[in-house]
């Protein structure tokens, strides 16, 4: 006889325990479902081994979400030598399950980060193809070495596998063309330069008005309630130093006159606080400081990063919802192979791989759903739903 229980934590949140007895198996693998099957399109979301007296025990932290789909969890198990397996599953507890769908129509945006084009475009294609909004955001590291040929690359990539999407771009360290091709003098800026201009160009054909900061090269955008930043938090030689350092200037005077629900700051390098690789030291931004302050100061923000390649499927998660302020930390999965921490023993092969992400934003809820690139499937550890006007944590995920 196999049992599978679970103890959760808060309406909408997969934190919590979920415990398998199961005498005589090995492994429990554990999914969301219904009560007929799992989910089908998502990957399970945790391996958990089971000791000789029967018993297995996942703690899932990182303030993840149930899928509004899920009402149950479900837990395959098998047996000694892997020769046979018996499912169960468990309701999921009324209270804890997610909200039903909102009927606003919702904002959609696919977030890509470091693609890092050298010589495999197909990859690049099949990213963009990937991509379920028609707006994509490029988080930073499109290119490796920032060469103009790797732009130009880059370009017909776009016109081959998405022609007709709006697509806006900030810069990575490797979008900056590395000194040892240019000299150390140069400004190795101008590739990246003539690839944001030609694409916001394109999308200011589409009717996306943009706003300037005349000293560098990021750029601000309204959409209907939203206000889009797109943030140049690197310098030539590549270091993390934002330009002229008046950019946080002109982003405190944006902030205080743009009125919105949502700032969406596109940043390549996180904060050190929202840092999935390390939250203490030496942070990857000069002005980290004074960003951080600005952003706490000014909540409503949904802070998107990349630079770290950090897998979504690690336990502690890319995605925090600091309620004290409203802000939303997201640093994205890389679309090149993501890296998983070598704590984790147990695992599906493709938490490894290219990740995308979609945000999607109604009038009280943010979903943040990430996926493998190469399979579609959803990944439950990068699907996180945050309501925006609740405090104090109770709500958190519901
Ligand atoms: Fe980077």
């Amino acid at each position: 006889m196999i049992k599978l229980q679970t103890s959760l934590t808060w309406p909408g949140c997969a934190q919590g325990k979920y415990i398998v007895k199961a005498k005589g198996c090995m492994l429990a693998v554990l999914s969301w479902g219904t009560a007929e099957e799992p989910l089908p399109g998502w990957g399970p979301f945790a391996y958990v081994p089971i000791d000789p007296a029967g018993n297995g025990i996942f703690s899932f932290s990182g303030r993840r979400g149930i899928p509004r789909e899920a009402d149950h969890v479900w837990a395959r198990c098998y047996a000694a030598g892997f020769g046979s397996y018996e499912d169960v599953s468990a309701e999921i507890p009324e209270k804890y399950l997610s909200a039903a769908d909102d009927p606003c129509a919702p904002h959609h945006f696919s977030l890509l980060t470091d693609l890092h084009l050298a010589s495999k475009p197909w990859k690049i294609k099949q990213a963009l193809r990937a991509a379920k909004s028609n707006t994509v955001l490029l988080l930073g590291d499109s290119t490796n070495d920032g060469l103009p040929e790797q732009f130009s690359q880059f370009m017909s990539c776009i016109a081959d596998s998405a022609p007709e999407k709006i697509i806006l771009p900030v810069p990575g360290n490797h979008d900056i063309t590395h000194p040892r091709f240019i000299g150390k003098e140069a400004d190795g800026s101008a590739g990246y330069a003539h690839f944001q201009k030609a694409l916001l160009e394109k999308a200011a054909e589409k009717g996306c008005s943009f706003t300037y900061d005349p000293c560098s090269l990021a750029w601000a955008l309204q959409l209907d309630d939203l206000d889009l930043i797109g943030m140049q938090c690197v310098v030539s030689g590549r270091k993390f130093l934002f330009p002229e350092g008046s950019q946080i200037d002109w982003l405190e005077d944006h902030l205080a006159s743009a009125s919105a629900a949502w700032h969406i700051i596109l940043c390549h390098a996180p904060l050190l606080a929202h840092n999935p690789n390390r939250n203490a030291g030496v942070p990857y931004l000069d002005k980290n400081k004074r960003l951080q302050e600005l952003v706490s100061r000014s909540g409503r923000i949904i802070f998107l990063s990349g630079h770290t390649h950090v897998s979504p499927n690690v336990l502690t998660g890319n995605g925090e919802f600091d309620t004290e302020h409203q802000n939303i930390y997201l640093d994205c999965g890389s679309v090149v192979a993501t890296d998983t921490s070598d704590e984790m023993g147990l695992m599906s092969p493709d938490w490894k791989d290219g990740c995308r992400t979609e945000l999607i934003i109604s009038e009280d809820t943010v979903e943040i759903i990430m996926s493998s690139i190469e399979s579609g499937v959803k990944y439950p550890r990068g699907y996180y739903r945050f309501s925006a006007g609740m405090n104090g944590g109770v709500h958190l995920c519901r």
